[in-house]
Parts: C-alpha cells; structure tokens; sequence
C-alpha cells in the first residue's frame, strides 16, 4: 500500500502524531503547506490527514485543507485524524463533511487528545479559545504533554486498518486492435495470435 501522512499544525502537535504515524507506517510525512510535492501524490493508495482542532474555524479550516488536497483524495483511502482538547463528540460531524468532500474509495476516522499550552497562544487564538470555553463550558487550562503512546494506538490501528484494505488497481484495462482484421482484444498483453485471422500477437497495436 502505498501512503503519505499530510499534517496541518498550528503548535506542532499534529506535526508530532504525524511523525508517529507515518514512522509506523514507513512512509513520507508532509505538511499540507509544502508548495511543491517532490513525488506525484496521486500515485498513493491511501493519503492520512492529521490536523489540530481550531473551534468554530475547523470546519472551515479542513475544507481549505481538502481544497489545497483537491483531486487527491478521489478513489483512495482517506484516513483523518483530529487532535484537539476534549471532542469525539464534534470530531463525527467534521469527519463526515470531510467525507462526503473527498469522495474517497474507503474512509476512516481517529481522534485523539492534543495538547495546549496557555502561554504559547498568541492574542487571537486567546480570544477563540475564550469564546469555545464559553460555548462548550469548559475551564482552559494547559493540558499537558501530548501522550505520544496516544499517538502510537492510532498509529497501531491506522497499520492494521490498511493492511485490510486492497491496493486500488487502475481500473482502466488495456486494449489491444488488431492490425489486420481489427479484432478488438483487452488485458494487459496482446494475445498470442489473433483468434480470427490467426495473425501472430506482433501485429496488435495498443488502443489509446
Ligand atoms: C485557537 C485554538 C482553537 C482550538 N479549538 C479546539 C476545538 O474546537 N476543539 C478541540 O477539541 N480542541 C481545540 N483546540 C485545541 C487544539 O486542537 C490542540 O491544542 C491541538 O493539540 C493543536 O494542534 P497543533 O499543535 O498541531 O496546532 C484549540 C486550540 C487553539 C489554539
């Protein structure tokens, strides 16, 4: 299966589940900013988005975040993963928007806990989170390290999750015509002779 783990992180931490993920993985990790891919992201199998959470601005967020994906995510297995303070209660709802915008083969979902440090927020992001605090009645305080062995279950469950999962074949099969009858032949090679006019497989041309 060939994958990338795409990150958008404010403070790091989605950057750090990334890391852990794409480690169990094996494979390339990148940040959805990175202007310029050094490989083709459209020939993975399956494309894992980590994001933190930013209150009322995660929805909006993760659709620029598909969009700066757009046609990636087609016809793969799509695996997002939220970190953020508390909610698997409002992580379902993003998930499936984003879901429905991928248009994906497969999809699954994980959340898991952040990490937030009161000190590091800049003026804005105190205001948001006053805001979500008031919302959602929650007392914000620092929330201590991110647990990386949090990290490591969804990396776990993320590795057996596509291990179940099959390759996506190309769908598209090859045609072959034959040059001197025009019999019409798919797969992937021509065939060995032609079954109407017993022409040897040399004079097949592959069809556009
Ligand atoms: C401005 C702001 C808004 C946040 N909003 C939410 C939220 O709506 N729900 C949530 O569970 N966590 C929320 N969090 C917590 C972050 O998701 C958490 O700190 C996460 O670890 C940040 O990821 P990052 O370090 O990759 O930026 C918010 C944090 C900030 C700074």
């Amino acid at each position: 299966m060939r994958t990338i783990v795409t990150y958008d992180t404010h403070h790091g931490t989605a950057r750090r589940l990334a890391k852990i993920i794409a480690d169990k993985l094996a494979c390339t990790m990148i940040d959805v900013d990175t202007p310029y891919m050094a490989e083709d992201e459209t020939s993975y199998d399956a494309i894992v988005l980590v994001f933190g959470f930013r209150g009322p601005y995660t929805a909006q967020l993760t659709k620029l975040f598909l969009n700066k994906m757009q046609g990636k995510l087609k016809n793969k297995h799509v695996i997002v993963v939220g970190e953020g303070i508390f909610s698997d209660k409002e992580f379902p709802g993003v998930a499936e928007s984003l879901k429905n915008l991928a248009n994906p083969y497969t999809f699954n979902s994980y959340f898991t806990k952040g990490e937030l440090r009161m000190s590091t927020l800049t003026f804005e992001e105190s205001h948001l989170l006053g805001d979500f605090a008031k919302l959602t009645g929650m007392t914000l305080t620092d929330m201590g390290e991110f647990k990386e062995e949090d990290g490591q279950k969804i990396a776990d469950d993320i590795a057996e999750y596509l291990s179940k999962q099959t390759v996506i074949e190309d769908k598209k099969e090859k045609r072959w015509i034959c040059s001197i009858c025009g019999y019409v032949h798919s797969g992937d090679n021509p065939p060995e002779e032609c079954p109407t006019c017993h022409q040897p497989g040399s004079v097949f041309k592959e069809m556009n």
